[in-house]
């Protein structure tokens, strides 16, 4: 029997099949036109907590995109591993689930091997060499080293030097045998332990403070405002500044999120990244040396610098590991890395 179809005002019949696909377009097209007017949502996944040159940063892009890009784009920040740890994160970012991330180089392993020069103890004379070397032509080239891979490289995030930790004073190679020392998943790290006979436990940053409750690990390195977030002082007595390695980040997004948004709105997000890159990077060295001072005055922690003699020791046992590596990041990656060290 023909159903009437609007039939005060058309008179026309149409079978029900008919009819019911002609609703379901009707619907389907105000769903799309009810999202095209949505705001784009960035969910910003990272581990650390808001006290931090990440933390802050993830706050400052937020509050920026929403005064600049009103209505057009919403921003969610996922700290303290709440969402994701790090290495999930990354997979996360590509099946959809968060579109920015910021984590620390090592994590990167799995998708670029280049980016392991960042870890390469002594590789750096100081956070300005760091720097220098991020902004040549192949520092800024790795942002877009796992574009194979579905990862755009937005900016370099800083933190600051990493200091090692532990219940004895480091002073010498010896101090570190027996200790178990945690560590990000770096084959860096592994080398540089391997060489200075402690043992290493690969551990999400999440964990860290727990394990070092427990006693688990027994050794730990990170940067000062990670230690004094997560209050490793608590548990470790000792603080070694040898000033072997930098802990920094690079903000990442999905390329093919990156690519399809409109183009005014990824060109304002850019130049807000730029923005905020800056000021997270001013940030970072401020609070490397507050969060340092504030450690001290908890009274709980002391803090060891090395002497000449001790630190050619170090590195005359660590920086072989750059041989090791070269292949992997190579060559002219690492000489660019080695000149960055001459101001220019
Ligand atoms: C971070 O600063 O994002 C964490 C670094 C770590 O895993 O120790």
């Amino acid at each position: 029997m023909p159903v009437p179809f609007c039939s005060d005002m058309h008179p026309v019949s149409i079978n029900r099949p008919l009819r019911w696909f002609v609703v379901a377009c009707v619907l389907f097209l105000l769903t799309v036109n009810a999202r095209a007017d949505e705001p784009i949502l960035i969910r910003f996944s990272h581990v650390t907590s808001e006290a931090t040159p990440k933390g802050h940063g993830a706050a400052l892009f937020k509050k920026t995109v929403e005064e600049r890009l009103a209505g057009k784009v919403r921003v969610e920040i996922y700290p303290r591993a709440l969402k994701y740890n790090d290495d999930q994160a990354l997979l996360a970012l590509l099946f959809g689930d968060i579109e920015l991330a910021a984590p620390s180089f090592a994590k990167f392993r799995s998708f670029s091997r280049q980016i392991q020069v960042f870890d390469l103890p002594f590789l750096f004379s100081d956070v300005d060499a760091v720097k220098r070397f991020q902004r040549s032509e192949a520092g800024v080239e790795l942002l877009d080293s796992m574009l194979s891979h579905g990862i755009k490289g937005l900016a370099y995030w800083d933190n600051g030097m990493r200091v090692m930790s532990a219940n004895r004073p480091l002073r010498k190679p010896q101090d570190f045998k027996r200790l178990r020392f945690r560590i990000e998943p770096s084959a860096v790290m592994q080398a540089q332990y391997r060489a200075l006979g402690a043992a290493t436990v690969p551990m999400p940053f999440k964990q860290v403070r727990e394990a070092l409750k427990m006693g688990l690990v027994t050794g730990q390195e990170n940067a000062w405002s990670n230690i004094r977030s997560k209050g490793f002082h608590d548990f470790h007595r000792y603080f070694t500044e040898a000033g072997h390695s930098f802990l920094g980040y690079m903000l990442v997004t999905n390329a093919d999120f990156w690519a399809k948004l409109p183009d005014q709105v990824r060109t304002e997000l850019e130049n807000i990244i730029q923005e905020v890159t800056a000021e997270v990077n001013k940030n970072a060295r401020d609070k490397a040396k507050a969060d340092r001072q504030r450690v001290i005055d908890s009274k709980k922690a002391d803090v060891i610098t090395l002497t000449d003699a001790e630190l050619e020791e170090w590195r005359t046992l660590l920086t072989p590991i750059w041989k090791k590596f070269e292949s992997q990041i190579g060559t002219e990656i690492l000489e660019q890395a080695t000149l960055a060290n001459q101001a220019r």
